[in-house]
């Protein structure tokens, strides 16, 4: 069959991380999925910048709304970033141009997620956004295919890797605010706009994404409670620690009397808990369906290797031609739900 071609839009810490795999791992790409997987084209703002990986035989735009509609470019890979601004630009143009969209970009699903859903039904096209939550866990799989039979009932979890590296390395280690935050840096771990992930918007936005596939209601985003760990001293942390609770930035979404409640907020966990244990960049999403009961899903959610390896799981779904709707189940589908967490104690 045809190779598969991609064209890759920001060449940051995750863009960096897909071409290292598919340069390294191409045979195997072919294996699993019976096509070869090729690189057509390239975009980031700088071109003369080394990122440690050869662009040898892509073609170079400038401009990535360019990219996306090149004629040599069968699926857009969005790893820019921004809720606006290019990032859709671009995201709209691959779809109107009949190309699929692989995106790590929450921030931009959570606002325009429902319109970008509607936009690449309507041009027979899917969006896939593996990426975009909690780094490499499949979580997003794992609701649209794996419990796609399941009622689910309850949807929580730690997912910003910056927030939870911050509050257990400050615990564990004495140091200051100023030196865990440039490890978590150093590490790939942050927002280019880093007040998202210690504002919590960023783990927010994940939250809002699990809870329209969950629920199969539109993102909600805006009526979501939603504090981040701005406010947590090193004080907080250390009496938390000598009454047997770690703190953690933690999310909760479920379906209510009152409709859909969705928080995240930092919250006391026992230490011995597994939550309480979840150390650096790790993630965990607690999954609660009808049938299957409670799954915990555990892994690095941040960081070049993990958020690569689950752009590359969305690459071989439509390489194997499975072309799930974007949430799950068709836009149009997908029910307006009153808010209860405003209500919520
Ligand atoms: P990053 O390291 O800041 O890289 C962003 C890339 O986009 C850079 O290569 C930048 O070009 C390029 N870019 C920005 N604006 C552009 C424009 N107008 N035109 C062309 N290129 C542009 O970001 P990242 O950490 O890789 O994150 C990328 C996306 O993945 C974001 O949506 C983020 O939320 C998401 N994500 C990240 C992680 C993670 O662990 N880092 C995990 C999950 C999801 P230059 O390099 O030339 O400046
Ligand atoms: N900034 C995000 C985090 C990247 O720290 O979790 C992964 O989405």
């Amino acid at each position: 069959s045809e190779p598969l071609r991609l064209g890759i839009a920001g060449l940051g810490t995750v863009g960096v991380g897909v071409l290292k795999i598919l340069q390294k791992e191409a045979a195997m790409l072919t294996a699993r999925t019976g096509r070869e997987i090729t690189v057509s084209a390239v975009s980031a703002r700088n071109r003369g910048k080394d990122r440690g990986v050869s662009l040898e035989g892509y073609a170079w735009e400038d401009d990535p709304v360019a990219l996306a509609a090149r004629d040599d470019v069968d699926i857009f890979v969005e790893l820019m970033g921004g809720s606006d601004g290019p990032a859709k630009a671009a995201t709209e143009a691959a779809l109107k141009a009949g190309k699929d969209v692989i995106t790590a970009n929450k921030a931009m699903l959570a606002v325009h997620g429902q319109a970008l859903a509607e936009l690449a039904e309507n041009n027979g096209r899917v969006i896939r956004f593996e990426a975009a939550v909690a780094g490499g866990i499949p979580v997003v799989k794992a609701l649209t295919e794996g419990l796609a039979g399941n009622r689910i009932t309850r949807v929580m979890g730690v997912m910003n890797g910056t927030c939870n590296y911050i509050l257990t390395r400050m615990q564990s280690s004495g140091l200051p605010y100023e030196d865990v935050f440039q490890e978590a840096s150093d590490l790939g771990y942050l927002e280019a706009d880093p007040n998202l992930d210690v504002g919590g918007i960023d783990a927010g936005h994940k939250l809002a994404l699990l809870a329209s596939i969950a629920f199969g209601t539109r993102v909600a985003f805006d009526s979501m409670e939603l504090e981040g760990i701005g406010r947590i001293t090193i004080d907080d942390i250390k009496a938390a620690a000598d009454m047997g609770f770690r703190i953690k930035l933690l999310g909760v979404s479920q379906m209510t009397g009152r409709g859909l409640e969705q928080r995240m907020t930092p919250c006391l966990v026992p230490a011995v808990s597994a939550l309480g244990q979840l150390e650096g960049g790790t993630n965990m999403v607690v999954l609660e369906g009808d049938a299957v009961g409670q799954i915990v899903l555990r892994g690095a959610g941040a960081g070049e290797g993990p958020t690569a390896s689950a752009v590359l799981a969305d690459v071989c779904d439509i390489a194997r031609n499975i072309r799930l709707p974007v949430f799950g189940q068709p836009a149009s589908t997908l029910t307006e739900v009153t808010s209860a967490s405003s209500a919520t104690p």
